[in-house]
């Protein structure tokens, strides 16, 4: 790995603890303005301070983050597809010369595997690969899973191991049972999404099993940015995966964020 390709992943994987705590902001690539993202800006300035990367789109970066903030970025590079429609049909969207441009940390390729257009993004995966590698850009491949799909170790290591074989850096899965053997047959660090807005009790606990686990920290979105105390829970998750505190200590945290001045307007 060359110095550029460390370097880049040595802001998102920090290298003080191995571990990483990414702020998940890309959804409206599939969904539009999801609910707690509908102006990202607003939701996204009061929770980079805690974020150790922020992975997001193109069109979000420029438009709703400062480029004086200097967070590291992870910048969703496939795409190509709504809710609407068959969401595995996806291809990638953005050129490794505007990634170089955008000074990016890290490309991040969803792929589905089992799913109608598996080949197609699993292609995608290796030819982002053979770009990042060319200039020095890691490469996250995100275990996408359809609406039917099972989220249990046999099919997550799979699709791990698959991207783990096919060239990427990082991957980024789901939280499973038996998730130890999810990332004792993955190569490369592996990174837990939230998943859809759960108490944030459940949120915290899922964190913490999940750096038990072997995952190497979380890049959550919704169970951020749709708590009534977005900065609450950032502040806990990072203490869970940083700090490595129990769920109790991390909840109190949460509670005591919650109502003060940075909480999140109503709504
Ligand atoms: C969508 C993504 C999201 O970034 C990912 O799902 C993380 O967000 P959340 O914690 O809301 O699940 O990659 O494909």
């Amino acid at each position: 790995m060359d110095w550029g390709m460390k370097n880049r992943l040595a802001r998102i994987i920090k290298p003080e603890d191995g571990r990483a705590v990414m702020l998940a902001v890309d959804h409206g690539y599939f969904l539009g303005p999801t609910s707690g993202l509908e102006e990202p800006r607003k939701t996204i300035a009061p929770l980079l301070p805690y974020a150790d990367s922020i992975m997001l789109t193109r069109g979000v970066l420029r438009t709703s983050v400062d480029p004086n903030a200097n967070v590291p970025v992870v910048l969703r590079v496939s795409g190509g597809t709504s809710i609407l429609k068959e969401l595995s049909n996806e291809d990638i969207t953005v050129s490794i010369e505007d990634a170089v441009r955008l000074n990016v940390s890290a490309m991040a390729l969803s792929i589905f595997v089992g799913s109608e257009f598996e080949k197609q993004t699993l292609v995608s995966l290796a030819k982002l690969v053979d770009e990042g590698e060319r200039c020095g850009i890691p490469v996250l491949a995100v275990t996408a899973v359809g609406k039917d799909m099972a989220r249990d170790a046999r099919y997550l290591g799979l699709s791990c191991r698959i991207a783990a074989e096919l060239g990427a850096h990082v991957v980024k899965t789901y939280y499973c049972d038996d998730f130890d053997k999810v990332v004792e047959s993955c190569p490369i660090p592996v990174i837990i999404a939230g998943g859809k807005k759960t108490p944030e009790i459940e949120a915290l606990e899922l964190a913490f099993n999940a750096v038990q686990g072997g995952a190497v920290g979380v890049d959550m979105g919704r169970n951020i940015f749709q708590s009534d105390s977005p900065v609450g829970m950032i502040r806990a998750v990072r203490a869970i995966v940083h700090d490595k505190i129990s769920v109790a200590e991390a909840s109190k945290i949460y509670e005591s964020t919650k109502g003060t001045k940075a909480r999140r307007a109503a709504g």
